[in-house]
């Protein structure tokens, strides 16, 4: 079993945990999951990581202070030898202290191109009845390092999908998070393989250029 391992942080369904877990399973990527960290108790993810063994945490409420969720994550990320953290329907702010002491080591992953369709407030089923509303042609799927605001973190990997005429919230959704589940399992296995080089905002993965003909 590989050693890289990682902390997988949810708040609900968790299919993009699963999606990881799924490809480490099978052998296509080469790592672990160390812990599921969830911010509701009551989050259906959890069930699935009980079911495979895989250690769950629940943290503190967000009623609690800032510090007492702080010390809970990094303590959790070390008990745990953690070299990733991932963020997959992670609903809850990362403590400034968390990301200053985990620099491009947090990753999180949002169903809309960014920086359009981000921001507070902007999870869910909300990106995509505004991508909807603003009457775009192409969203997609962002991974990016996790800075101390939403989703203003450079990119790591984007990928787009058509948006078509007849589409509601639901029929994007679904084509979007069959992108998510490709690509949050892909980025993991860029920072596996120590592929990812970040230089200001530019997150270089050694991604092969296109040659014009
Ligand atoms: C996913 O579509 C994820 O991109 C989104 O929540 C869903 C969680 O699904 N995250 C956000 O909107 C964060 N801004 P999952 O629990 O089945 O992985």
């Amino acid at each position: 079993m590989s050693d890289f391992a990682i902390a997988v942080l949810i708040s609900g369904r968790g299919s993009n945990f699963i999606a990881i877990q799924q490809r480490i399973e099978e052998g296509s990527l080469p790592a672990r999951i160390a812990c599921v960290i969830s911010s509701r108790a009551d989050a259906p993810g959890l069930a699935y990581a009980t079911e495979r063994g895989i250690p769950t945490l629940v943290m503190p409420g967000k009623e609690q202070p800032e510090e007492k969720i702080t010390t809970f994550l990094l303590e959790a990320f070390r008990k745990y030898d953690v070299a990733l953290v991932v963020l997959a329907g992670f609903l809850r702010k990362i403590p400034r202290a968390v990301v200053e002491e985990w620099p491009d080591r947090i990753i999180n992953i949002h169903p809309a191109l960014l920086p359009s369709f981000g921001g507070k407030g902007m999870y869910g089923r909300r990106v995509h009845e505004a991508v909807l509303a603003y009457g775009c042609k192409v969203s997609g799927a962002t991974v990016h390092l996790v800075s101390a605001d939403y989703d203003t973190g450079p990119p790591v990997l984007q990928r787009c999908v058509p948006v078509y005429e007849d589409d509601t919230p639901e029929t994007l959704a679904g084509r979007v998070l069959q992108v998510e589940h490709a690509l949050l399992p892909e980025a993991v296995a860029l920072f596996a393989s120590g592929q990812v080089v970040v230089s200001g905002r530019t997150v270089r993965t050694g991604a092969t250029k296109l040659t014009q003909s």
